[in-house]
This record gives structure tokens, sequence and C-alpha cells, in this order.
């Protein structure tokens, strides 16, 4: 096992986790936060597990998180859902490794969080731009276990400003009253307590393009990695699971942006990644920069707040979608023969 990199705070190393794991002694892990591959349907070229067979390839790692987390120890599972193969439903694998890990490894669900991407594009295409039957997935799951119902956490470190309706509340009082839900809210609401507590709903936009990671990678002639997460979601698990000083570790490194959210928030920290040239192009976010924090905000329109009554409803196909209008294919290949300069518009619309 080569120990790759080193900074001040952590280690890269290029190895498989499984073997690294081994080394530990039980119970040293404080957190470990971590975006498996992702049981794809189509093998992508990170080594993605195929659907069916991930719960067994699942199964090692999870007895080595349960062996070296310690009791107050989080485990949190950035996961993204998947399509079945040339059909418009979903595979149910990352669902059935949450409930896998709670029924036979003991951890228990402290809270399931979805991350929204703003920016992810409307896919797979096939099932939502030509066919209009389903929408875009834009979440992932993240799945927070525990090896306790106890684990150490704070809301208090993941604090979000109030929004414009709550601060004007603040600013006209609130008149205490039962809620249509029963929720009896007490004049204790209208309390200012300088911020909000966030939602388990999670918006980051996975936009990066000019980051010094893609400009070094870029110089370096390395293929960055093709399903990295944002730097500010390990960052947000993080600061709520873990104190100063504590071990924070990352099985499926990639190009170690966990190491990079641990470095910046002074945590100790592993990352553990198979393929060298992820590893390579990981180096590149070191040293941090501690003082880089962006805070956009974004919106959510009111469901179908563009529908414009039962009159003017189309009726549903009446096949479930199953027959393929020509003229929406005819017109999707044409946007992409201009937009991508691509000559055949061949482009697989059902990733
Ligand atoms: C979804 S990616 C992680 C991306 C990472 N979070 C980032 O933002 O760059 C999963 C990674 O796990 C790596 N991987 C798969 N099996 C592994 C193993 N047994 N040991 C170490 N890394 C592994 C893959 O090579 C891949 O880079």
């Amino acid at each position: 096992m080569k120990e790759y990199y080193k900074t001040e705070f952590g280690s890269i190393y290029h190895a498989d986790s499984l073997d690294y794991m081994k080394t530990l002694t039980d119970g040293v892990v404080n957190l470990i936060m971590t975006s498996p591959p992702f049981g794809l349907v189509r093998k992508k070229d990170y080594g993605n597990v195929e659907a069916h067979s991930y719960l067994e390839w699942f199964r090692p790692f999870a007895g080595q998180f349960q062996r070296i987390l310690k009791d107050d120890g989080s485990l949190v599972i950035d996961i993204g859902g998947a399509w079945i193969a040339g059909q418009p439903t979903r595979s149910l694998y990352h669902y059935e490794l949450m409930v896998m890990l709670c029924r036979e490894y003991g951890f228990h669900l402290a809270q399931e969080f979805f991350w929204w991407n703003p920016s992810k594009l409307p896919t797979p295409a096939e099932w939502v731009n030509i066919r209009r039957i389903r929408v875009k997935d834009a979440v992932n799951c993240v799945w927070w276990l525990s090896k306790t119902p106890w684990p150490k956490a704070s809301n208090r470190r993941i604090l979000i400003p109030y929004s414009d309706s709550m601060r004007e509340l603040l600013k006209n009082g609130y008149k205490a009253k039962l809620r249509p839900s029963g929720h009896d809210i007490s004049e204790k609401f209208a309390r200012d307590n300088g911020a909000s507590i966030p939602p388990n709903l999670i918006a980051i936009a996975n936009t990066e393009s000019n980051s010094s990671y893609l400009v070094k990678c870029k110089d370096a002639g390395i293929k960055p990695h093709p399903a990295r997460f944002p730097v500010d979601l390990p960052e947000y698990f993080i600061r709520m699971l873990s104190d100063k000083g504590d071990f924070v570790f990352d099985p499926f490194g990639g190009s170690c942006v966990t190491g990079e959210a641990a470095e910046k928030l002074h945590r100790q920290w592993a990352c553990v990644e198979l393929e060298e040239e992820y590893i390579k192009g990981g180096t590149f976010r070191f040293p941090v920069n501690p003082t880089h924090r962006k805070t956009p905000t974004y919106s959510l329109s009111h469901p179908a707040a563009l529908w414009n009554g039962v009159e003017n409803e189309e009726p549903l196909p009446i096949d479930g979608g199953k027959k393929r209008p020509q003229e929406e294919v005819k017109n999707k290949k044409e946007e992409i023969k201009k937009e991508q300069g691509n000559a055949s518009g061949q482009l697989n619309l059902y990733d």
C-alpha cells in the first residue's frame, strides 16, 4: 500500500480501501464521508458495479465500516439513483443498500438527506425530453447512518440565514396560534436566534468549471474525475458530525474532495483511491484555499406553476409513452447536432 501524498492533516493512499481498512484498529474513525461508485445500469469508465450485484459487492466494505467506526461516529454515503436499462423505471439499489446496512450491519438511519443539484441536465433524454413521461432526476440520496442512535452531531455548525419571510415575521412579530397541522406554534417561534436550521434538502449546483483543480488537471494532461461531488457537500457533514482533530475517512476517494474539505476544517483525514490518475489530479487540491466561500441561493417554483387549468389539459398518452413520438425524436436529433456539432446526432438518449 502506497501513501501517495501527505499534507499537514491527511494522506492520500493509492490502494484498495478494503486492504487499507484492514490496517486500521477497531473504532478509530469518527466519520466516513464517501460517495461509492454508483450502481449504474451501464458500466462507466471508473469501474461502476452493475446494480443487481451492488449489494454483494458492498458487503465487505460494510463490515469494515462497522468495525473501524467509533461508537459515536457516522457513515455518510452520497449515492445517485439509476434507471433500469430500456424502461422508464428506477432501480431500487440505493434504497436496498441503506436497508441492508441497517438490517444486516446494525447501522441506524440517523437521517436521510437529498442533495439537489439545480444545474443537473434533464436526463435520460429519451424519457424526459422525447417522450415527456418523466421529470429530470436532480437529487442524490445522502444516507447519514450511525453506529448507535446517538452519533455526535450539532446542527449549530450548519445554520443558514433566515429567509425573507422569516425576517419579515421577526420584524412584525408573530401571534401564537394552532396550525392546521395541529402544531402549537408559540410566541418563541418569533424569537430571533440569528439563523435558521436547515432542512434535509441540500442545494448545491455541481458546476465547477474553472477551479484550480480543473485548470491544473488540464495543464498536466490529466483527465478530471468524472463523478466528483462539490466540496461543499463533504464540508457540510464534516462540520456537523466531527470536531477539529477527528479522523475523517473516504474509502472511495476519487479526486480527494473529502480530503480537501477535511484539510480546510483541520480534521485528520485519509482518502483511498484505486486509480492513480484520479489521485494525481487530487493532489492539485492542496494546499487548500481556506477562505473560499460561496453563498449562492436557489429557489424552487411552486409545483406546476405553469399549469393552465383543466380546459387546457392535453390527454395523457394512453400507452404510458411506449410508442416513440417520431417528431420529437427528429427535433431532438437536430438539436443535438446543432448544440454539439455532432454530425450524426447519435447521442445515447437513455443515459
Ligand atoms: C463516485 S467516485 C468518488 C468521487 C469523489 N467523491 C470525488 O468527488 O472525486 C468513486 C471512486 O471509488 C473508487 N473505488 C472503487 N472501488 C474502490 C476500492 N475498492 N478502493 C478504493 N477506491 C475505489 C473509484 O475508482 C472511483 O474513483
